[in-house]
């Protein structure tokens, strides 16, 4: 065991066979399900509710890990929780206290993230930093699949990963966008133990061997 988890992103899937797709993954030796919810505000496009949540949870085992680039997280924490989420995904960047997302998320016993974009400085979380238990890095800015994997993001990935351990903190690094064969090799170096792929894996042939071959390190 590599100890990386891999998170299929379904945003790259074939939607008009989304049941087929994720029970391929599952079946692939995916770990966990990234589900990206979109608002149109936050980012630039548009995806999917909780009701689509609650049927993908209907038809899989896998843990759902829920990306929320929405600049209204609260209104919606507790509907993806009953919806069948298992980990809530918000960003740092929205307005709203993230003390206040976090006491949501965990009132449901739940796991707590929290993702900063490409630009977003790590010391902007600091002080959350003890209580979170993801930290997702993105390695791109938010809102499409299919980019490349911004290099300069690896800095921040290992600056994480020397607080967590100097501090003893109890998050796990997530990375997401423009991971591959290749570029999930800086990732993890860096400390990231959580890889979300989208157009790797579904746009691949061999969807055990792309899995697999994220499970570097
Ligand atoms: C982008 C999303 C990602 C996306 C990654 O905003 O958060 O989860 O699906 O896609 P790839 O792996 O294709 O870059
Ligand atoms: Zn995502």
């Amino acid at each position: 065991m590599s100890g990386i988890i891999v998170a299929p992103s379904v945003l790259s899937a074939d939607f008009l066979h989304l049941e087929d797709e994720i029970k391929a993954v599952e079946k692939a030796g995916a770990d966990w399900l990234h589900v990206d919810i979109m608002d149109g505000h936050f980012v630039p496009n548009l995806t999917f509710g909780p009701k689509l949540v609650k049927s993908i949870r209907g038809i899989t085992r896998l843990p759902l890990d829920v990306h929320l680039m929405l600049d209204n997280p609260q209104t919606f924490i507790e509907k993806f929780i009953s919806a069948g989420a298992d980990n809530i995904t918000v960003h740092s960047e929205v307005t709203v206290p993230v003390p206040q997302l976090f006491d949501m998320v965990k009132s449901h016993f739940k796991s707590f993230g929290l993702s900063i974009k490409p630009d977003t400085p790590l010391e902007s979380v600091s002080d959350y930093l003890d209580m979170i238990d993801i930290l997702l890095i993105m390695t791109v800015y938010p809102g499409f699949g299919g980019q490349e994997y911004i290099e300069s993001v690896t800095a921040k990935i290992a600056e994480a990963a020397r607080l967590k351990a100097d501090n003893d903190y109890h998050f796990a690094i997530e990375v997401d966008g423009g991971l591959n064969e290749r570029t999930v090799m800086t990732a993890v170096s860096g400390g990231a133990t959580i890889i979300v792929a989208g157009e790797y894996i579904f746009g691949s042939r061999d969807y055990r061997a792309a899995i697999n071959s994220l499970r570097v390190g």
